[in-house]
């Protein structure tokens, strides 16, 4: 797909080219500490991949040492293969390590299947405690068999989620103050594995199957391009001229994206919260901003 290589080209060169702000690749050490269950986490004999598994007794979970605000995110991730129903890997941002009532977050889940049928990619945007902004797609490849990029770019105009180089889900501000927006806070990046068999696939009616633990997924090259925080406030404004993530072109998508993410659009959303009218009989105000804007 020649759009596709040249956005990613586009990106590699703005990424090396202007890298004043915080750029961090590197070992699990320098970037992560691990949440719980240091028993759950391996690596490979070099340090390069990073294993996160989940038994009966508990999953595992990891965050950055650094918080960010605005910026571009990524991590290569290779899920758990075979039979995954009930198995969540959640990779995700967040003000805080916990679901606390005022937090900020921007997920990404990936929710298991029986084997041979599809995972699915939900997402969601929380502002001060409150998601419920769910959004479901089908993947275009088998995510168990490869690693695959998954990455959000975050400004104070939109946040886009993307797999590989296509944004899949674009999330608008309206340059007010409102309730939907995150971009006030500094979020961590997280990622865990554990069992959602209550309500993960086909709504919680495949149970996980513990016969197949340990369930393992696989990350590497992680890498941020944004504005790591240091206090004290305010660090981390918004400006227009210092980082790519942050200027003009990636305030809304480029013309091959938006061709992009319309091919998106039309073959693989399975849910958008923005047209439930049964859960919602008055939209939320954010579903009126246009992803074309
Ligand atoms: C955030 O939520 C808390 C608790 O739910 C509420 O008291 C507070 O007013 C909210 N803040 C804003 C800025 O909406
Ligand atoms: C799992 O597979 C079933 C059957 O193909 C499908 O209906 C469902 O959407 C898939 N994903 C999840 C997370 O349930």
């Amino acid at each position: 797909m020649p759009t596709l290589l040249f956005i990613a080209a586009l990106m590699a060169a703005s990424y090396f080219i202007i890298s004043e702000a915080a750029d961090s690749k590197g070992s699990f050490q320098d970037n992560f500490d691990i949440m719980w269950s240091q028993e759950h986490f391996s690596t490979s004999p070099d340090g390069q991949i990073w294993y996160l598994s989940l038994d009966k007794e508990t999953g595992c979970g990891f965050q950055t040492k650094q918080r960010y605000r605005f910026g571009w995110f990524s991590m290569k991730l290779k899920l758990v293969g075979g039979d995954s129903a009930g198995v969540v890997t959640a990779y995700y941002m967040c003000t805080e390590n916990g679901a606390g009532p005022t937090r900020d977050e921007l997920d990404i889940e990936f929710l298991g299947n029986r084997t041979g049928q599809p995972y699915l990619i939900q997402t969601n945007v929380y502002k001060n405690g409150t998601g419920g902004r769910e959004m479901r797609h089908m993947l275009w490849f088998d995510p168990t068999e490869d690693f695959h990029s998954y990455s959000v770019l975050w400004n104070n105009h939109q946040i886009v989620f993307f797999v590989d180089s296509t944004p899949v889900r674009v999330f608008k501000n309206n340059g007010e103050a409102n309730n939907f927006f995150p971009n006030e806070k500094p979020m961590y990046l997280f990622s865990s594995i554990w069992n959602a068999d209550d309500w993960a696939t086909r709504g919680g009616l495949e149970k996980t199957d513990w016969k197949k633990a340990p369930f393992v997924s696989s990350y590497k090259d992680f890498s941020v391009d944004g504005c790591q925080w240091e206090d004290p406030y305010p660090a981390c404004v918004s400006t227009t001229t210092r980082n790519w993530w942050d200027q003009y072109s990636a305030w809304h998508l480029s013309d091959s994206q938006k061709m992009d993410y319309a091919w998106v659009q039309r073959n693989l959303v399975i849910y958008d919260y923005c047209k439930d009218y049964e859960r919602f009989p008055t939209l939320p105000v954010e579903c009126s901003l246009s992803p074309w804007d």
